[in-house]
């Protein structure tokens, strides 16, 4: 299977030389003619297969928790082809710094786009925004999306099946650029991957703590005041998601920290209210159903009830049934 990926690669860099076009346009029109002619379990199987007898390329996001797990098959330092295995995890509103495609290898997503303006900045990299929905559609197995720059291919993917399996080619190294996390109350905050020696720093920090507390939460004061905002609160996120292995004892110091550092803060005013929103009025049906998921996600984005039901009714011609008007009904 390893073969199938570093062809697809090779071809893309090679149209890369010699067209004027760019990675999003190139992999676009490849994947739309890429196939993997095999289901899901003789995908796993191959893929199994694969990560035992191979050694992989050099990975991409390994400190965070985009894909459960990504697993990155041609890297040549300038673009990657990842598998993304989605199993639970809604991803947030955002933008990318990067350019290339997705296709839905198996499953299926809502897929909604954003319009965003930016009222304020806060920080230089944290701001106030109003954000307003574009569009809603599914995509289904086979199905493409572009991945442009910017502000303007703003989305947000709720994964219905579990697992849902993308296959995304996307450029790196993109540092020329911005990449937005959008709350849906208007706060947005840069989003910044940790740094392999920001990462080091916050593990010394935490044997530090083991050694002299004093001593450890001076170091970690400094540390918080050396970083940008959004690297402090990228890593909160992450720690919150428990993608990083730290102790919950450290945990709770850089809780306790950053609360101390931005709590007189407008934007971390907004940061708390939205997880104190979420807390008391966020659905969670845990359940790996596509129809649920879809009443959950209408539920948590203050969809109308006759929104919910039209929801329901495009998915796949699906017919809602008593129970599923019942549970929408129940919504107050
Ligand atoms: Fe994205």
């Amino acid at each position: 299977m390893r073969e199938i990926f570093q062809d697809l690669g090779k071809k893309i860099e090679q149209r890369l030389d010699k067209e004027n076009l760019d990675l999003a346009q190139i992999s676009f029109e490849e994947l739309e003619v890429f196939t993997l002619k095999v289901n899901l379990s003789e995908f796993e199987t191959e893929l199994s297969s694969l990560l035992i007898n191979q050694d992989l390329e050099k990975q991409v996001n390994l400190y965070n928790n985009f894909g459960q797990p990504p697993i990155t098959l041609f890297n040549n330092n300038h673009f990657v082809i990842d598998i993304y295995f989605w199993l639970h995890h809604d991803t947030s509103i955002h933008d990318h710094s990067f350019e290339g495609s997705f296709k839905v290898l198996f499953g299926s997503s809502l897929h909604e786009t954003f319009n965003i303006s930016f009222e304020k900045n806060y920080e230089k990299d944290i701001a106030k925004t109003k954000i307003s929905k574009k569009s809603s559609e599914y995509l289904y197995q086979g199905h493409i999306k572009k991945i442009t720059r910017g502000q303007s291919f703003t989305h947000r993917l709720i994964h219905l099946e579990a697992p849902t399996i993308t296959l995304c080619i996307r450029s790196i190294n993109d540092i020329k650029h911005k990449q937005w996390h959008h709350f849906s109350n208007g706060l947005s905050i840069e989003k910044k991957e940790i740094n392999e020696s920001t990462l080091k720093k916050f593990y010394y920090s935490e044997y530090l703590f083991l050694r002299n507390h004093e001593n450890a939460q001076v170091f970690l004061n400094q540390l918080i005041q050396e970083n940008s905002s959004s690297e402090n609160m990228n890593f909160y996120e992450q720690l919150m998601t428990q993608a990083l292995p730290f102790s919950e004892v450290f945990i709770e110091v850089f809780h306790q920290t950053l609360l101390h550092t931005y709590q007189k803060r407008d934007w971390f005013e907004d940061y708390q209210s939205f997880y104190k929103n979420l807390e008391e009025r966020h659905l969670n049906l845990e359940s790996d159903s596509p129809i649920l998921r879809l009443i959950e996600h209408g539920y948590n984005t203050n969809l109308s009830k006759e929104e919910i039901r039209a929801l329901l009714s495009s998915y796949k011609s699906y017919k809602p049934t008593l129970d599923d008007l019942e549970l929408i009904e129940s919504f107050s």
